[in-house]
């Protein structure tokens, strides 16, 4: 008995146990979705491009329309320009102290045919669902954030113009392309519980 005590002693010492990088422990999507809470304060460290691309191509994985993936991204990592373009008003510290700025935009003309050609000709035609596309690839962006170990926050964009329009000018965003959100991500500088959303009386079973 004391023996075994020791081998297990030994080998928790020899072999510390996960950090939670490896595939095998890494948390699951619903734990991922169960603890994500917005964080609007972060360190200041920068993010890894590497890290960001992870992030994209989570948004990229978003449901979509037809196919019609109307979402671009605008990412700023600069910390000048993140100051300039998103460093005014009360609560500019979220974007200030972040390693980078996504801003989620909708091309609004952008549905592609033929149908389910995600690489076919792009169109005039409106894309009436990018609002709902984007946002689910803005989803997606702060799932996949949290499920590196970072932080972001959705903060509005659409359809505030004010909020938008400088945005929009600053960063050379085409007229059709509208700023839907503006996700700051980083390194946390706060640890806030999730909020506990879960309201029975909010569904209603097979009739309202
Ligand atoms: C459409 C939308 C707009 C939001 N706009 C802002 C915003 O402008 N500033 C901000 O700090 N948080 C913003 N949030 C984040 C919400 O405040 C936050 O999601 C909500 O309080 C629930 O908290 P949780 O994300 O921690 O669960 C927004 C969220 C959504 C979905």
């Amino acid at each position: 008995m004391k023996r075994s005590f020791f081998i297990i002693l030994l080998a928790a010492l020899l072999f510390p146990g996960c950090n939670c990088k490896s595939q095998e422990c890494a948390p699951s999507a619903l734990d991922v979705i169960m603890t994500r809470t917005s964080i609007r304060n972060f360190t200041g460290e920068p993010v890894a491009k590497e890290q960001l691309e992870t992030i994209l191509k989570a948004g990229m994985a978003a449901p979509t329309a037809m196919n019609g993936q109307p979402w671009r991204f605008v990412v700023v990592t600069d910390k000048d320009k993140i100051a300039s373009v998103f460093g005014a008003g009360p609560r500019s510290g979220m974007f200030t102290t972040a390693g980078a700025v996504i801003v989620v935009c909708g091309q609004t003309t952008a549905m592609r045919k033929p149908f389910g050609q995600p690489d076919g000709p792009e169109t005039e035609q409106p894309n009436m669902f990018w609002y709902e596309d984007c946002s689910a690839a803005a989803e997606n962006i702060l799932l996949a954030a949290h499920a590196l170990g970072l932080g972001a926050v959705w903060t509005a964009g659409y359809p505030a113009q004010e909020r938008i329009a400088p945005i929009a000018a600053a960063l050379g965003i085409p007229e059709k392309v509208v700023p839907l959100c503006i996700i700051p991500v980083g390194v946390p500088a706060e640890n806030p519980a999730p909020k506990d959303k879960w309201k029975p009386e909010n569904i209603h079973w097979e009739q309202w």
